[in-house]
């Protein structure tokens, strides 16, 4: 039988998560975007229509996955591909290095080259993103982004929603809220509980964003 998924859309995360779904064997593979009319086809995989056909189209397309990369909206697609009844299922690309003590939700994208080490939790809906690396006994939240190249030391807590920017690195045990952004490079050395962007070595709350 041909392993089919529906993406949910086909911006730039939206091909990464295809790109390496078909390493994953997926054989057939369709977008959903509200831009449809001008996308079509999108490397190489058709572009069916708007986000509106999900609930129409949960009979034909088992499997579906929400890839925008606004956290709050992918959360929100995910319950709503729950609802209508599709598997949820996570893509991990067959680079990446997952202890099999480590747990992934579903709906969750990691990306080439990722690791996630012992006793790790990774919540529904969260990325996992191209060589982040997420250490011991982490937690990330539900719709979560740990971006490319991020380095998680052991015990961390991150939130729902939250975006971890490119190289970010978080000292061990740190404690991350819901969205809460933080920026590239940032060196994360206290706990930031306040939702808001921080940025900087160390990560302090930007003022244009108090
Ligand atoms: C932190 C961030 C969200 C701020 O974006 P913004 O709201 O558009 O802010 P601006 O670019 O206007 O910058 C505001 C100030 O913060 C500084 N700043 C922005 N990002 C910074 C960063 N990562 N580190 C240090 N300072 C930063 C700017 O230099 C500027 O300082 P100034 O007021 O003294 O000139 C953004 O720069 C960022 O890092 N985003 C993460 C992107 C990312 O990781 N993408 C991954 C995609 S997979």
């Amino acid at each position: 039988m041909t392993k089919s998924l529906l993406v949910l859309a086909c911006g730039g995360h939206g091909r990464v998560v295809a790109d390496a779904a078909t390493e994953c064997g997926y054989e057939e593979i369709a977008f959903l975007d509200d831009a449809h009319d001008t996308l079509t086809p999108v490397i190489g995989f058709p572009v069916l229509g708007p986000l509106s056909l999900i609930e129409q189209l949960a009979a034909s397309w088992p499997n579906a996955i929400a890839a925008v990369g606004n956290g709050a909206k992918r959360q929100q697609l995910f319950r709503r591909l729950r609802e209508a009844g599709y598997r949820t299922c996570s893509i991990v690309h067959p680079s990446a290095v997952v202890s099999r003590r480590a747990s992934v939700g579903e709906g969750v994208l990691v990306a080439a080259g990722a690791v996630i080490n012992v006793g790790a939790k990774i919540g529904d809906a969260a990325i996992v993103n191209t060589g982040a690396r997420i250490d011991h006994d982490c937690i990330i939240g539900s719709a979560a982004h740990i971006a490319p190249g991020t380095t998680l030391s052991g015990g961390v807590t991150v939130g729902e929603r939250a975006w971890l920017g490119t190289g970010c690195s978080v000292r061990q045990g740190i404690t991350i809220g819901d969205d809460v952004m933080v920026g590239v490079g940032a060196a994360v050395v206290a706990d930031l509980t306040v939702a808001g962007t921080y940025a900087g070595v160390p990560a302090r709350r930007l003022e244009k964003h108090a």
